[in-house]
């Protein structure tokens, strides 16, 4: 299903080959973003990926558990201001929320620090990302862009799967969700916190709604194209019962605490912090 959905990105956005291959002299940042753009179109203005997304204001409060974990300010106990942007993937600005071409959604996470400092924080809806390096994405890319619906099997795109086994068990593990809050958010990279005695604790970031809602191919097909919480502030709608009137977008959050290859247990530890916030423009891309 996932393999399929893969193929169906590819299809859709037309792929084509020509002005891909013979730039492996450039860097592989560039290339990747080049395939990019053939892969989704160029769309002066918006970002190569996740070029959708909404804005939400709000913030973040640590759990007094959290003082345990880090020494961060972030985890002071005070509310930090936060600028969050929901977003889906692809390079495609009108793409609907609700396309499964729109997974893994994104949230990127601007922590306002007292004293004026800022911490970033990019996650997506992956468990864990599908490949580790920049080249096999690229490749994985290409693999996609060669494997048009009469390709002779196996495909390009078959064969990669097949020698990157992460890359299937990676989309396996997606769901498209019937709004960005509820929706649950993984940090692939890990991080130590250190707390004042000087402990130190690996970890990695789960953002955990506090109702996950993941629906049914044929619900997924059914929904708008913007996501309740990415409709017009103010319009008569319906909302999920975690996000208030003024479209709040993110709800509750928390860090996966413990080693970090544990992640595929979903120990629910407690958690390390809470969001709350409203949206903060209908639409920004
Ligand atoms: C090879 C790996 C990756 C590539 C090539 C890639 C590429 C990109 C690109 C080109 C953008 C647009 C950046 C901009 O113009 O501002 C983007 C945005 C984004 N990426 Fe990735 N990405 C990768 C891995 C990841 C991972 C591992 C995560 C999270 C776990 C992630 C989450 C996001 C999010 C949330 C955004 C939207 C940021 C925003 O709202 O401003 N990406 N990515």
């Amino acid at each position: 299903m996932r393999k399929d959905t893969l193929l169906i990105t590819a299809i859709a956005f037309g792929l084509t080959l020509a002005g891909i291959a013979g730039a492996e002299d450039q860097p592989i940042s560039e290339q990747i973003v080049d395939v990019m753009n053939k892969v989704f179109g160029v769309h002066p203005g918006f970002r190569a990926n996740h070029a959708k997304g909404i804005v939400a204001e709000g913030h973040f409060t640590g759990a007094p558990e959290a003082l345990g974990l880090s020494r961060a300010v972030l985890f002071n106990g005070s509310p930090i201001p936060v600028t969050v942007r929901f977003s889906n993937s692809t390079g495609v600005p009108n793409i609907p929320d609700g396309s499964p071409k729109a997974n893994p959604h994104g949230i990127a996470i601007k922590y306002h620090l007292p004293g004026g400092g800022e911490t970033d924080m990019v996650i997506n809806s992956f468990k864990f990302f599908p490949v580790a390096t920049g080249e096999d994405f690229r490749d994985l890319l290409l693999a996609l862009a060669a494997s048009p619906p009469d390709a002779a099997k196996p495909t390009k795109f078959d064969q990669f799967a097949t020698s990157h086994p992460s890359v299937p068990a990676a989309f396996g593990g997606l769901a498209t969700p019937d709004s960005f809050a509820n929706e649950e958010y993984y940090g692939v990279n890990a991080f130590l916190f250190i707390n004042k005695a000087g402990a130190r604790q690996a970890v990695r970031y789960q953002l955990v709604p506090e109702h996950l809602v993941h629906l049914s191919a044929s619900d997924a097909a059914k929904q708008p194209a913007e996501f309740p919480d990415g409709r017009t502030a103010g319009a008569p709608q319906a909302r999920p019962n975690n996000v208030s009137p003024e479209g709040a977008a993110c709800s509750g959050g928390r860090f996966h605490q413990g080693p970090v290859s544990s992640l595929a247990g979903r120990p629910q530890s407690r958690g390390a912090g809470r969001f709350d916030g409203r949206q903060s423009s209908a639409r920004q891309c």
